[in-house]
């Protein structure tokens, strides 16, 4: 979605990541971009330009000179795409780009490239730590690139350690901060997503069908848009989306304990954790018997996390979530006025189609001022995107608050 119509050009070096870089150029496509390639001489070792040219749809540029070859290409072909992207990039590679070095097609591209790179390193991992690998890096870092840091694992060459090329679904993730407006940038989102574990005994606890997937798809798109942003989570299946500081919980006291000390530095809370409104009264330190009797269990309530954030608020939007089974927009309006939200985003759970741990929602987005806006069924991270929508141009004027 965020790179339907963008322009990307993929510079390939040559490393056994290359494979990596052809699944890359894929999910490029699939995702509606444009790619161009260009591969170094080494690159085109370990794979033929025909790959990628069949992937792309596209020629793949391979030299400076040559029959075919536009006298100019070196020169627009940095210019006027959306943004740049280095997967594998080689030590050589870095070096030369860092040295203003430009011998072959891709470091010249890269000399007169005006739009963003990310770069992306695979190497050996004694090569990665070599002390002239990561000046260059810092030297590239400080005139304005993006690197993105090798993974830790296994690499090709049989040793363990920092070297791998990032996962795909990182280099997508941080490429597409690259093409995205930036209208969250220098604000700071507090998020909050799935369940808590409200434990009885050490093996059972009380807990809901939240999925936590609305909560992880506001950080994700709230990072992507520019936000630095911590996503306090309860117990979910879902991976750590890229950027993001995550911070794991499990009860309803553990996350109100994280939130008040992350607040007073937020600029914004959105709360679409579905937290337990009640636990235990008391926590068995051993697993509780099977009985004769029938066995009542004593609940006592937890404290309305949002409720009581609000009442700490200096300068922060609160956003609340509110999932109805009844009349969404008077029941929505009153939990608005109760825990004293900004905006609280109101949904139907009685159907298949919306609410817990499906990827659609339909919401109504109801603020304290103006009027409500009711959207269609859509795409949670569609949802996402509308939240922040609002959220955006709600920050719009101030000053960012950061810590
Ligand atoms: O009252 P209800 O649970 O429907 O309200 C939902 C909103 O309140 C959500 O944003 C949820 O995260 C928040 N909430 C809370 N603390 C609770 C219960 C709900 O912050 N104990």
């Amino acid at each position: 979605m965020h790179f339907n119509g963008k322009r990307i050009l993929l510079g390939v070096s040559g490393g056994i990541a290359c494979y990596k870089a052809v699944e890359l150029a894929r999910r490029l496509v699939t995702a509606g971009a444009q790619v161009k390639v260009v591969m170094t001489k080494g690159a085109q070792e370990f794979v033929t330009p025909l790959t990628f040219a069949a992937i792309t749809g596209q020629t793949v540029g391979t030299g400076l000179f040559g029959p075919g070859i536009h006298p100019l290409e070196h020169i627009w072909l940095g210019q006027q795409v959306d943004a740049l992207i280095l997967a594998p990039a080689t030590a050589n590679l870095i070096g030369k780009f860092a040295a203003g070095i430009g011998d072959d097609l891709l470091t010249t591209i890269l000399l007169a490239a005006t739009r963003p790179v990310l770069l992306c390193p695979a190497m050996n991992c004694e090569m990665y730590a070599n002390p002239v690998v990561q000046e260059n890096l810092a030297r590239l870092e400080h005139r304005g690139v993006t690197v993105l840091r090798p993974g830790v694992g296994p690499l090709a060459c049989g040793a363990v350690g920092y070297g791998r090329l990032p996962e795909v679904e990182d280099m997508l993730a941080a490429l597409s901060r690259l093409v995205s407006p930036q209208d969250l940038a220098g604000r700071h989102l507090l998020v909050t997503a799935g369940p808590t574990h409200e434990d009885l005994d050490p093996v059972r606890f009380l807990t809901n069908r939240s999925s936590g997937k609305m909560g992880y798809a506001v950080a994700k798109a709230a990072w992507r848009r520019g936000a630095e942003v911590t996503l306090v989570s309860g117990p979910t299946a879902l991976p750590p989306p890229y950027g993001v500081e995550v911070v794991q919980v499990r009860a309803a006291l553990e996350l109100l304990a994280v939130l008040r000390e992350r607040f007073p530095t937020a600029d914004a809370l959105i709360m679409a954790a579905a937290v337990s409104d009640y636990r235990p009264e008391s926590l068995a330190s051993t697993k509780l018997k099977r009985g004769s009797r029938a066995q009542e269990l004593r609940l006592v309530q937890n404290p309305d996390i949002v409720k009581e954030l609000a009442a700490l608020k200096t300068h922060q939007v609160l956003v609340g979530f509110a999932a109805e089974t009844g009349d969404l927009l008077a029941e929505g309006r009153r939990k608005l006025e109760e825990k004293n939200l900004d905006l609280i985003v109101a949904n139907e759970v009685n159907r298949p189609d919306a609410g817990f741990a499906v990827d659609t929602n339909e919401v109504t987005l109801i603020p304290r001022e103006g009027e409500p806006l009711a959207l269609p069924l859509m795409s949670k991270d569609e949802v996402a995107e509308r939240l922040l929508d609002w959220l955006a141009e709600r920050l719009g004027g101030r000053e960012a608050q950061g810590g």
